[in-house]
């Protein structure tokens, strides 16, 4: 098995052990998947009638949101490497009657689709994940028509996400450095300047850019929030850990969180950047 093949068997396992644990949350955190989607798929040029792929569909966004937005003379076909976590995807497709939607699981460097079948590839959080990221770029531009756009978003750097910073230093409070079943780095493999747009530009994108947008959510300081956050990031750890580790990762998290507090409300931020990829007309 090579390298390339070796990682991404790793990636395929530590995501199917992690679906259910985004399934649960999807509903409850579309609040939040909206107010990334939109710059993303403004960045895209999202709008009615086109042919879109998203790729790493994982629970469901934005695929579900870009098929609304292209109605029914459009199509959205969502894809994942993982079957576990696009079935409750597809799920909550058919409970908000989306009927221009199909699903495959592929893996974004190697897509089971024609040249030029897409006007739009879409992708949010998933490039990160894959190892050679140019890799899933060349196939992006390969499947696009003459002219077609692709729009990546990833994670900025840790230090600057709130919400992965206090979770991975209470995690290593409590479990160590290097737990296996923590997966905290992937995220923001990425984040370094010139990283994305050296993915676009290696997967053959004739007009590539990349821009910074950073969030600033305010919660109320009164109201724990980070359960989702934990099952999401390390359920997996959770799932094994003892009741004691547990209550003392969650007291950590609510420690390293404290620091943020002002006026009544915790001061987070998250900041992702968004690469753009044209194919040459
Ligand atoms: C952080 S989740 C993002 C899911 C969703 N797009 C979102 O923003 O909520 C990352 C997803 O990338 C998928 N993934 C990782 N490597 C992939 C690959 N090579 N091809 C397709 N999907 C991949 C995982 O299975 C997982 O569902």
């Amino acid at each position: 098995m090579s390298d390339i093949q070796g990682r991404t068997a790793r990636v395929l396992q530590d995501w199917s052990q992690r679906g259910e644990h985004w399934d649960r949350h999807a509903d409850a955190l579309a609040e939040i998947a909206e107010r990334f989607n939109q710059p993303l798929m403004q960045a895209c040029g999202i709008a009615p009638g086109q042919q879109v792929l998203d790729c790493a569909t994982g629970a469901g966004e934005p695929a579900l949101s870009v098929a609304e937005a292209i109605g029914q003379s459009g199509h959205l076909t969502a894809t994942d490497l993982v079957a576990a976590m696009i079935a409750g995807a597809e799920r909550r497709a058919r409970a908000r009657n989306i009927a221009n939607i199909s699903f495959k699981v592929s893996d974004m460097t190697a897509l089971p689709f024609d040249d030029e079948t897409f006007d739009r590839v879409i992708c949010r959080f998933g490039l990160m994940f894959v190892p050679g990221p140019e890799r899933a770029a060349r196939e992006a531009c390969r499947v696009l028509k003459p002219g077609g756009r692709a729009a990546y978003m990833v994670w900025g750097p840790i230090a600057e996400n709130t919400a992965f910073s206090v979770v991975k230093e209470a995690c290593e409070q409590v479990f160590g450095r290097g737990d296996p079943l923590i997966e905290l780095e992937a995220p923001f493999q990425l984040a370094a300047d010139g990283a994305l747009r050296a993915a676009l530009e290696a997967g053959g994108f004739a007009e590539t850019s990349v821009e910074t947008r950073t969030f600033a959510p305010r919660l109320p300081a009164d109201r724990p929030f980070w359960g989702p956050q934990l099952d999401m990031t390390v359920g997996r750890r959770l799932d094994a850990a003892t009741p004691e580790e547990r209550a003392a990762l969650e007291a950590a998290v609510g420690d390293g969180y404290a620091r943020f507090i002002k006026d009544d409300a915790y001061h987070l931020s998250a900041v992702v950047k968004i690469g753009v990829g044209i194919k040459a007309a």
